[in-house]
This record gives C-alpha cells, sequence and structure tokens, in this order.
C-alpha cells in the first residue's frame, strides 16, 4: 500500500496520528525524544510550543522505533537501522485494532493516547479508513472494500469501487465516516462494504466463536486467517485466492479476483504474496483461506497470551444502582442469552439472525455448494458482515455470536454494525419492534441501572502490578 510514502506526501504529524486514534507507546521512544515530548505534551500543542508534535520529520522518528502500536517497521534492507524513508517496509500489526495504553502522558479526545501500552482493549476511536487512505496505493487494499460487482453493490455507499476507480475515490471512500466509520474495520474480502466495530482481544479464553457471525470457532484458526488475508490482502491475488473467492460467491468471486489482480498490475505492486507462510492449508478452510499457514508455534504462544490479558477496569458506579440493574439483566430475559458472570465463559451458541433482528428480509443472490448457506443479502447494514461470511462452513445457522459485556463503559458505539451510539439507546424502545438487538427497558431509571450495572461489569482475573478492590 505504500503507507511511508503516503505519510511522507502528506506531512502526517503526531498530533494528527493520534487524532486519528493511533496510540503511541512512550516507552519505545529514545529517551532524549522521549524527554523533549513529554515536555511539548504539557504545552497547549501549538507548533511554537510544541514543534516535534507538528514535525512530520518526528512523526517518521517515532514509526521507525516501532512506537505507534501496531504500525510495524521492519528492517528489510537489513543495514542494521530501521527507516522507513530509505526504503524499509512498514506493515499494519494486530495491535494496532487490539491495544490502547494507560493514557499516562496525553490523551487526543475521541483519538489515540499516549502513555504505557496496554494490550488486548478494542481501540474504538481508530480511523482506519482515514489511515488507509493515508497510504500512497490505497488501492491495494481493493478486495475489503465496498466494490461495485456485476453492476451492483451492497454496503453504506450509494457506488462500489470498481477496477478504474482513481486513487482519490478510493480516498474519499475511505475517509467518508459515513461509509467508513471510526472505530471499525472492514476485515472481509469480499466486496462487501461491512466494516464492524473493533472488539477486545482479552480473556480470549471466554470469549468463542470468534467474530461476530461466529464464522470461527478456534481462536488460533481466526488468528491465522488474519495475518493470511488482511494483514497480506495480495494472498487473495495468488491461483488459491480466486479458488477462495469463488466459493465463497460463485456469482461475483471470479470478477472480484480479475478486477483485483488488474489493480495491482496497474500499480505496480509486484513479488507478492508477502506474508510468511507455508501452503499447506485446504483452500476455503476458516482455519486458511487461501490455503497459507504461518508458524503455529507462534499463533498458540499468541493465544496464551491474549487467553492470560484481563479486562479494563469496571467503571466505579453506585452500588444500589448497579445492584438493581443486575435485577433488570436478570428479570428483563437477557438472561436468555447472555451470561451475568462474566467471568464464565460467553455461551457458545450463535443467536439466529431472525431471533435478534425481526426484521430481517434477505434476497438470495448465489446458492453454494453445502454445507455453505446461500450468499443473501437484506436492506440495512446489520447483516452485511454475515453476506458471504457465515457460520455455515462449520455446519452453524446464520446468525451471530454472543459478545462479552465487558470493557462497556469505554464505549460509544455499539452493535457489530456500530448503528447504536449508546447503552441508554440501545436499551430505548423508540428503535422499534423490528431493529437489530430489540430487548428493551420501558422504564428509564430502570433503563439507567441496567446501564449502570453493565459498566461496572469487569472479569476478576488478577490484574499485575495493580492491587485488588475489596470487593
Ligand atoms: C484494522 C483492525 C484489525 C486488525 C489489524 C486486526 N483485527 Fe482482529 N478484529 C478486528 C475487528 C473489527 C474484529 C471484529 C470482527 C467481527 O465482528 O466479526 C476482530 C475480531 C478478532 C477476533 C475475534 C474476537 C472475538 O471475540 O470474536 C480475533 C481473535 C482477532 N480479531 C484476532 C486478530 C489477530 C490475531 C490479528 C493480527 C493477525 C488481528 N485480529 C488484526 C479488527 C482488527
Ligand atoms: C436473543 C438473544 C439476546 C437477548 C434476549 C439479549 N441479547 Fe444482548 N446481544 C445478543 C447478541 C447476539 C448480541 C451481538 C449483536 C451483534 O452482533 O451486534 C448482543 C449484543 C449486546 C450488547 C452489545 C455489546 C457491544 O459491545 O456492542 C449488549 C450491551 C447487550 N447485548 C446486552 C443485553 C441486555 C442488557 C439484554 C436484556 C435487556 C440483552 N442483551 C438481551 C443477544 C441477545
Amino acid at each position: 500500500m505504500r503507507l511511508p510514502q503516503g505519510m511522507m506526501a502528506k506531512k502526517i504529524t503526531i498530533r494528527q496520528a493520534l487524532k486519528e486514534g493511533l496510540m503511541l507507546d512512550i516507552e519505545r521512544v529514545e529517551p532524549k525524544l522521549r524527554a523533549a515530548l513529554l515536555r511539548e505534551f504539557k504545552t497547549d500543542l501549538s507548533p511554537q510550543r510544541a514543534p516535534l508534535l507538528n514535525d512530520p520529520i518526528a512523526t517518521l522518528k517515532i514509526v521507525n522505533a516501532n512506537a505507534f502500536a501496531g504500525l510495524v517497521a521492519v528492517d528489510t534492507n537489513r543495514d542494521g537501522v530501521t527507516r522507513v524513508e530509505s526504503g524499509d517496509k512498514l506493515g499494519v500489526a494486530c495491535a494496532i485494532c487490539h491495544t490502547t495504553t494507560n493514557q499516562a502522558v496525553y490523551t487526543e479526545p475521541g483519538g489515540g493516547s499516549v502513555g504505557k501500552r496496554v494490550d488486548g482493549p478494542g481501540n474504538f476511536n481508530l480511523n482506519m479508513g482515514a489511515l488507509l487512505a493515508v497510504a500512497d496505493n490505497s488501492r491495494a487494499y481493493y478486495p475489503n472494500l465496498q466494490a461495485q460487482l456485476g453492476g451492483k453493490t451492497i454496503g453504506r455507499a450509494p457506488k462500489g469501487l470498481t477496477k478504474d476507480s482513481t486513487e482519490a475515490d478510493f480516498d474519499a471512500y475511505l475517509k467518508n465516516p459515513r461509509f467508513y466509520p471510526r472505530g471499525t474495520f472492514d476485515e472481509t474480502a469480499d466486496g462487501v462494504g461491512n466494516p464492524v466495530v473493533n472488539v477486545a482481544f482479552f480473556r480470549t479464553d471466554l470469549s468463542a466463536p470468534f467474530g461476530s457471525s461466529g464464522a470461527n470457532n478456534v481462536l488460533d484458526h481466526i488468528a491465522n486467517g488474519s495475518y493470511t488475508v488482511n494483514l497480506d490482502l495480495t494472498t487473495i491475488a495468488t491461483p488459491e485466492g480466486r479458488k477462495f473467492l469463488m466459493m465463497s460467491n460463485p456469482k461475483h468471486g471470479d470478477e472480484l479476483w480479475r478486477n483485483y489482480v488488474a489493480i495491482l498490475k496497474k500499480t505496480g505492486v509486484k513479488g507478492y504474496p508477502y506474508v510468511e507462510a507455508k501452503l499447506s492449508g485446504k483452500v476455503g478452510d476458516p482455519r486458511s483461506p487461501t490455503g497459507r499457514l504461518v508458524d503455529q508455534k507462534k499463533l498458540l504462544d499468541m493465544n496464551a497470551y491474549t487467553d492470560s490479558l484481563p479486562s479494563p477496569r469496571g467503571a466505579v458506579v453506585s452500588a444500589v444502582s448497579s445492584a438493581n440493574g443486575r435485577k433488570v439483566f436478570k428479570e428483563d430475559g437477557c438472561i436468555s442469552c447472555h451470561s451475568v458472570d462474566q467471568n464464565k465463559p460467553v455461551p457458545p451458541r450463535l443467536i439466529d439472525v431472525h431471533r435478534v433482528w425481526p426484521g430481517y428480509r434477505p434476497t438470495v443472490i448465489a446458492q453454494r455448494a453445502w454445507p455453505k448457506s446461500p450468499v443473501q443479502n437484506a436492506p440495512g447494514t446489520f447483516d452485511d458482515k454475515a453476506v458471504v461470511e457465515d457460520a455455515s462452513d462449520r455446519r452453524e445457522k446464520r446468525g451471530f455470536a454472543l459478545p462479552l459485556l465487558l470493557d462497556l463503559a469505554r464505549k460509544s458505539i455499539f452493535l457489530h454494525d456500530a448503528s447504536v451510539h449508546s447503552l441508554d439507546e440501545l436499551f430505548h424502545p423508540k428503535r422499534g419492534a423490528q431493529a437489530p438487538h430489540p430487548f428493551y427497558v420501558r422504564d428509564a431509571s430502570k433503563r439507567k441501572d441496567l446501564v449502570n450495572f453493565l459498566h461496572s461489569l469487569e472479569d476478576k482475573k488478577p490484574r499485575p502490578g495493580v492491587r485488588q478492590r475489596s470487593r
């Protein structure tokens, strides 16, 4: 995608990076620059009083030090120093979406923060669309975006992207918050515009099945898919990628593939795929969508790490109100799906799409080989994630997985399609009986108690270095 080239051309400053939601791990910055930045964060951040924060050259120093969580600079020309400005590569890792900081140094309102790195919590402020737009060649991300296929398009924009769309067309799509909301990532290579809300990557021992449509029930499988497709989308342009797309969508998969190969050629992308993986998996298997498998030992080590990460502390709320809210939760039917105790695994069953969204009225687009369900789409955004990808690969129904009810006080986007903006709104009957997740609490004060209860939830895993409150 040529991200460093784009950052230099657009003169991205540290302040702008924070505004777009990147997290700065201050401990990775070398001592002299760190001291200077700490001084600048105490000012009004103006170019006069905080020159480094407003200087694109300083951004490159942060990038080269790997101090923005999840932006990974690699010494590809192996001269012992990492310098993206002289050709070393810059990639994106899991941490860009699944890491925050302890905010010890600075917090940008609605954006990223600066401090000691905290792995696990979702980055709900990350403007991933805008970041992808910074790259010189945003077109290299085509299969995950909203495409025009067979003259039609599915997603939030009225028109889809084509192989002839310009870099400016791609950037305009990516930067439009109505098409690509802050806090979301479109992580399905299906040509459907379906960005979904970032999620937690803590207590993964409790969260299966994974992904909102529950397509994966094994943690290292979803991680392998993430490494071999989303973080190196060019695997989609290989012969195995073609097979995967045609299995996923018999009607439009080949068109998506041909467009992508044409885009990569036109934009001078060569020598792909780049991910270090063995071509020993089965194409179309949820663990290896394009047949590629990364180092299994590393995946298992990462499972152990994310299984062990605790959730952030629950909010401090009125104990009386929270106790009342717990009663509402138990008496209003929430427990027919969710657990009250968040230290237990989420119930592993999927909730049928018609049950969680009574207004679901899909049209079949293409039939697929057993056991896959047909490709189908309904008006509205709630099912867009599942138009092509659902759990039918593992002979499960089309439905949605239950979320961990943890770290909710930090969120301002709810449901996987970011369609709801507060918990009060989620439980307010004005959303209507046909809306997604229509489980309402009519009484305003009961609703407030329920929200307080949900905000207070945390798991009881011991937190290293933090003294446990008596409870
Ligand atoms: C650009 C943002 C982004 C990056 C990078 C990213 N993810 Fe995710 N991840 C998401 C989003 C968004 C979801 C929610 C998907 C859904 O709702 O179906 C998700 C879901 C997951 C889940 C399922 C969690 C659950 O409880 O359902 C796992 C596990 C996961 N990601 C692991 C990874 C790994 C491992 C990597 C790196 C190889 C990675 N992710 C990279 C955004 C990202
Ligand atoms: C029929 C099963 C069902 C019932 C009943 C139900 N939920 Fe849910 N809930 C779900 C599913 C499935 C999701 C995930 C929806 C998605 O993918 O966006 C969810 C999502 C949520 C979320 C959003 C989490 C987030 O981070 O976006 C909250 C909060 C929640 N439920 C609380 C409740 C409460 C409180 C009640 C009772 C008033 C309730 N639910 C009743 C199935 C249910």
